[in-house]
């Protein structure tokens, strides 16, 4: 039987619509698309994508916050082109890897974590079971406490610990897990509420959890921010006054960096910092290769060293994505992109919050090249995942790539490339602003 690989034959341009038929045949259903009409980008360079119809965008997406540096930045490739020319994509671990030494080194010691010790996977979630697997082990529980509204991966453990319906694919769970409050501030039980009181608010309900609910917890498990939970922030300072708590218990803290490390914050080179907190682990993934695929857990030594069984991840460490995530962890220190995320995410969250006069936006927040719009219903203040989803198409047309987000789905969320430039940074806020007005004028 012949089998035509490509329906469409060599030398013709398929359309879009072609492609997704195509796309929806083999793909999974719950893998979402983004837009209406879907685009497939074909090429990048700096902060801009090219469509396969030729349209440039300017990118505040990034791959869903992983491409970094952005697109073709030649220190990442020339790292990699360095590796592929010496012939060797894969070793395993079994063998020695210099330059997997050499990044593990950095990361521990840039983690602040005592003694740490570097595992490398090849995903967030990959990273987030060891970091489960190292404390359920290291306390003898299968008791995890985690936040409402995180994320933390799509495999059976990670999603066991995750407090965002709609990506929870099931209730059954290797784990207990209780959740804590914790970004939740704005619901009607908290709103009353001033900062620190909140704080005390989430404090006594741990205390309550660990006194009253859970016998024997191993560890909480909690990104500094929620990246898919639409950016939604804990009160800074809200992690020290749980980790205070949680070490009179000897709970273990880990702390899901995928999306907040590598200083994209601006405040912080991990995202915990800025709750002054050292965590006994942290998970990354996302960012570090620049979209190679790279992941890793860095934690006490005595913590990843407890395990009692061998394991490797076949493909964790591989040559080809330590030489792209050394690279681009090189460049973010060079150029102090932590720096620049600051400074630009600064003037960005600054204009935008010009958007909170307008009735359908409930919120504009973030931190460094890490922030958010929340958009609710101007009727009934509910929030509104149909005037997400127009912002995100007004945006498109208008030349800029945005996310979204949210527990339930009514948060723009934007994490640009850390070298933004000035101008690009004006120009994104400049889109954001009219694409907001203009589905406000509408709503
Ligand atoms: C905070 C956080 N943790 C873990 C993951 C899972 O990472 P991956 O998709 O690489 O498995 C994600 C992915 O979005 C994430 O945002």
């Amino acid at each position: 039987m012949l089998i035509l690989v490509n329906p469409v034959g060599a030398g013709k341009t398929e359309g879009m619509s072609e492609l997704l038929a195509r796309h929806r045949a083999v793909m999974p259903s719950w893998m979402p698309l983004y837009y209406e009409n879907p685009m497939e980008i074909v090429g990048g360079k700096g902060a801009r994508v090219t469509d396969a119809e030729g349209r440039t965008y300017l990118d505040f997406f990034t791959g869903i916050v992983t491409n970094m540096l952005g697109y073709d930045v030649p220190e990442v490739r020339e790292a990699v082109e360095r590796q592929l020319a010496k012939g060797v994509v894969h070793t395993s671990t079994l063998y020695l890897i210099r330059s997997q030494v050499e990044l593990a080194e950095k990361i521990a010691r840039l983690s602040g974590i005592p003694d740490a010790k570097v595992f490398f996977t090849n995903s967030g979630t990959e990273a987030n079971e060891t970091a489960l697997l190292l404390a359920t082990h290291a306390r003898g529980s299968d008791e995890v406490l985690a936040l409402r509204g995180s994320y933390h991966g799509r495999s059976f453990g990670t999603v066991a610990v995750t407090g965002n319906k709609a990506w929870k694919n099931s209730s059954l769970s290797p784990l207990n897990v209780h959740y804590l409050h914790g970004t939740d501030h704005a619901s009607p039980a908290f709103r009353h509420l001033t900062e620190r009181e909140y704080i005390d608010v989430c404090v006594a309900d741990l205390r309550d959890v660990l006194d009253t609910t859970a016998p024997n917890v191993a560890c909480l498990i909690a990104e500094p921010i929620q990246g898919v939970g639409g950016f939604a922030m804990p009160p800074d300072g809200l992690y020290a006054a749980y980790k205070e708590v949680l070490d009179e218990h000897g709970v273990l803290f880990v702390s899901d960096e995928v999306q907040t490390g590598w200083g994209r914050t601006g405040t912080s080179f991990f995202g915990i910092g800025n709750h002054g907190v050292t965590p006994d682990a942290m998970t990354f993934a996302k960012g570090l290769g620049n979209g190679f695929a790279v992941g890793g857990v860095v934690a006490r030594g005595d913590l990843m060293d407890g395990l009692p069984a061998l394991g490797v991840a076949t493909f964790g460490g591989n040559p080809v994505s330590m030489a792209a995530a050394g690279a681009t962890l090189d460049h973010v220190l060079e150029h102090d992109l932590q720096g620049n995320a600051l400074r630009q995410g600064g003037t960005i969250i600054e204009g935008l919050r010009a958007l909170r006069e307008l009735p359908c936006v409930k919120d504009v927040r973030g931190k460094g090249l890490m922030f958010a719009i929340e958009m609710v219903d101007p009727a009934t203040d509910a929030p509104s995942s149909v005037l997400a989803g127009r912002v995100l198409e007004a945006a498109r047309e208008r030349g800029l790539l945005v996310g979204k987000g949210g527990v339930r789905g009514n948060v723009l969320r934007m994490a640009p490339p850390m070298n933004l430039s000035t101008e690009e940074a004006a120009e994104g806020r400049d889109i954001l602003l009219d694409a907001v007005r203009a589905v406000a004028g509408q709503a």
